[in-house]
């Protein structure tokens, strides 16, 4: 039976709707809406289509997809055609109307599931243009994603996993794709993958890299649909928690719920998200936290670190002396009484290693004699705009994972093997990108060393950042060779089974241009904001190059009100500060 009347099936013969029934079938519309769901997940839901010949590896990459996804803790559902076809689509076979009828189930599935918040992944062969442009418009617009996974025919047929190819070759199966039956390739994917030239990890991380792209593109058009640009820093609620309280855990998306959570309030038709004061911290904190950064010969430093001192000492710390500032021999007697009449204790630094990154290492000798709970390693390009001391942990090293695989996976295996490291420890993915590294590969702008760990940590930190200085090769090659002291803390952690506690990004949050933070914990706002040297503008303010999210510009808003309060005392300006801050006013 033939429904001529059914215009949403473009080739013919598709037998299974019942002519007549449409035009007393009304749409019901329900009062809980998708956004409502979505947001209940945390979640933006996305359709991502993957289409490719049989064998092509379409199931393999999207099981890679959603494993990574799970366990982002996002939402995700396979759709894949030959599971589908054991059930829901049992009645249908491989002829051009079936496969039509096939995809269109799916995709209306698919787009149930999507409506329902999840994020769901779709594994068909599609070898249609036109149904798979259907399925795209019955999306919502940016919601499609269209993934060809491009493995040639004489790839596919030689991978034959199931034997099917033979089988088709020897007529014993009539129209298979490819084969006697057409496969028309995707014209404008939004990803192609070449599984001739790349695993399917890399391709993996490719669609990933696509979706993170989708969420971060949506973010920003909702922030722009909501908020206006005049009043949005000057609105900014009193505390930066109470804007992105229960924001999802992806910096661009904490964006979209500011922008969602600003349209509620316009409308007031939602109940406001519970108070972040209300929440209770990661870890309870008490005890004394102490910070350490170093000060050296560039003046620069010693600008940085006296306005990351006043913030310290603002929102960090109970007294002035926590802040331990320690100097290279070479800084003179002018910049470090600037530091003394902060009441920072003063430390003089020995050098150590390569007497670059190294030093950092150094630091802990001079820690050692406080009775700290906590010693808290810092670069001297951040500024605190919270307090740190509710994500400390006790019995773990704190840090944050490191924002870009540098260096990358590879080279961090070289050196385990160098090293002599029985078994890798589990790999997951740093915090700007979707790309992997090892566990306990952190960014050394920020080390929370507890007491109880102080020594081990030092020694072990040393040893290897001694025996990685012997060893330079893999990092030179790559161009990493300023990671010594993250890598041989990678080494230390590892080797060493030193406790190691991933931090979200909010303690140690880069400015990229490009800013994003899978590991933004959005039920607070950023705590130490690392802006980097090259942020910092010709007048010794805050300024990064590049688009910056609500979240960041209220950060960047907050430094440089620091740095003007400072000014406005007898803080180093610009003018005196940078070029030489021993001259202080
Ligand atoms: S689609 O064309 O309708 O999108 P779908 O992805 O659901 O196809 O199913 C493809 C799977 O069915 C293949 O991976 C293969 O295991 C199996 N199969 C059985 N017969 C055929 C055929 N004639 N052509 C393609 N795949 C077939």
């Amino acid at each position: 039976m033939v429904d001529g009347s059914n215009d949403d099936i473009a080739r013919s013969g598709a037998p299974r709707v019942s002519p007549g029934r449409r035009q007393d079938v009304h749409w019901q519309a329900l009062e809980v809406t998708a956004q409502a769901r979505a947001d209940l997940l945390g979640n933006q839901p996305r359709v991502l289509w993957f289409t490719g010949l049989s064998g092509a590896g379409k199931t393999t990459i999207a099981g890679l997809v959603e494993k990574q996804l799970h366990a982002l803790g996002r939402p995700v559902y396979v759709l894949d055609g030959d599971n589908v076809r054991q059930g829901l689509n049992k009645d249908l076979g491989f002829t051009d109307a079936d496969r039509v009828e096939n995809i269109r189930r799916v995709a209306e599935v698919a787009k149930m599931m999507a409506d329902a918040g999840l994020i769901v992944l779709v594994s068909l062969i599609s070898p249609f243009r036109a149904e798979r442009r259907m399925a795209r418009e019955l999306m919502k617009p940016g919601e499609f994603i269209e993934i060809f996974v491009d493995t040639p025919l004489e790839v596919a047929e030689a991978r034959d996993p199931k034997g099917l190819y033979k089988k088709a070759r020897r007529g014993e199966l009539k129209n298979f794709t490819a084969i006697d039956s057409p496969y028309e390739r995707p014209e404008q994917p939004e990803v192609r993958v070449e599984t001739t030239l790349c695993d399917p990890a890399t391709a993996a991380f490719q669609v990933l890299t696509v979706l993170q792209q989708s969420w971060k593109d949506a973010s920003i058009d909702a922030a722009k649909q909501t908020a206006e640009p005049e009043q949005s820093l000057a609105d900014a609620p009193a505390t930066q928690d109470e804007a992105f309280a229960g924001a999802p855990i992806v910096a661009a998306a904490a964006a979209a719920a500011a922008a969602a959570k600003a349209a509620a309030k316009a409308t007031a038709t939602l109940p406001a998200a519970p108070a972040a004061a209300s929440r209770p911290p990661i870890v309870a904190h008490g005890g004394r936290t102490i910070y350490s950064f170093i000060v050296d010969a560039d003046p620069k430093t010693a600008y940085k670190g006296y306005y990351l001192s006043k913030s310290l000492i603002e929102h960090g710390c109970d007294h002035a002396a926590d802040v331990n500032v320690q100097f290279t021999r070479e800084v003179g007697a002018g910049t470090r009484a600037l530091f003394d009449k902060l009441g920072c204790t003063l430390h003089d630094l020995q050098r150590f290693g390569d007497a670059r990154t190294c030093n950092k290492i150094a630091q802990l000798a001079n820690l050692h004699p406080i009775d700290f709970d906590h010693a808290v390693l810092l670069d001297s390009d951040m500024i605190a705009i919270a307090d740190p001391r509710p994500y400390l942990s006790y019995d773990a090293l704190t840090a944050k994972v490191v924002d870009l695989a540098q260096p990358p996976l590879e080279v961090l295996e070289e050196i385990a093997r160098l090293a002599g490291m029985q078994g890798l420890p589990p790999i997951g993915t740093v915090d700007a990108a979707y790309l992997p590294t090892y566990t306990g590969h952190c960014d050394s702008a920020f080390f929370c060393v507890p007491k109880a760990y102080a020594v081990k940590v030092d020694q072990a930190w040393r040893r290897w950042a001694l025996w990685l200085l012997d060893h330079m090769e893999p990092l030179t090659r790559t161009g990493t060779q300023h990671r010594v002291d993250q890598v041989s803390m990678w080494l230390a952690i590892t080797m060493d089974r030193i406790p190691y506690r991933a931090a979200p990004s909010n303690i140690n949050y880069h400015l990229h241009p490009d800013g994003d933070h899978r590991y933004f914990d959005a039920n607070s706002g950023i705590v130490l904001l690392h802006y980097s040297d090259a942020s910092l503008n010709a007048v010794g303010k805050v300024e990064p190059r590049g688009r910056l999210n609500e979240l960041e510009q209220r950060a960047v808003a907050k430094a440089n009100a620091q740095i003007d309060a400072g000014w406005a005392s007898d803080g180093p300006t610009a003018q005196h500060g940078m070029s030489d801050t021993a001259s202080s006013r």
